[in-house]
């Protein structure tokens, strides 16, 4: 048997299903994020996005049997992210992560990863 993951700690798939759809009722509203989205397909998406964080957690790893290597860099250049897009993307993450009312020290973990990966994401400046 495996350690106990962090995927596991914080409530496995019931956890990343909450927060994942929390996330996409935010993003299905917004001006900024939502043109970036496929319009057919919101449930794809969230299935992607729910199994890439689940495998990253320590998961099952659907994700890259599915997918492949995540590169997720590379998937997201095709989408102007600028500080907007950014911003607007963490709040609603943020939202999404306060609905799980996890221990503070689970929220730290999950929302450090999470903003330094949104950061990461972004491909547009100010002055480009
Ligand atoms: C896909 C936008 C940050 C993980 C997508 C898609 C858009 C998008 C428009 C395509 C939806 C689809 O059809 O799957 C953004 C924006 C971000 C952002 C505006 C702002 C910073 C992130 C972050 C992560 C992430 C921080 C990971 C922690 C993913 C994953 C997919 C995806 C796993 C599916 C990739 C695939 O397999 O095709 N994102 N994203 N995104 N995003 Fe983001």
């Amino acid at each position: 048997p495996s350690a106990r993951t962090f995927y596991d700690e914080i409530g496995g798939e019931p956890t990343f299903r909450t927060l994942v759809a929390r996330f996409y009722a935010g993003v299905r509203e917004d001006p900024v994020l939502r043109p970036m989205y496929p319009a057919d397909d919101w449930e794809g998406a969230e299935t992607r996005l729910r199994m890439f964080l689940e495998q990253y957690w320590g998961g099952p790893r659907t994700y890259s049997e599915g997918r492949g290597h995540p590169r997720l860099r590379m998937r997201h250049a095709p989408f102007a992210i600028d500080d907007k897009a950014r911003d607007a993307w963490l709040t609603h993450m943020r939202t999404a992560v306060d609905s799980l009312e996890l221990p503070d020290e689970q929220d730290a973990t999950l929302w450090g990863y999470l903003e330094m990966a949104a950061r990461s994401m972004q491909n547009r400046w100010p002055d480009e």
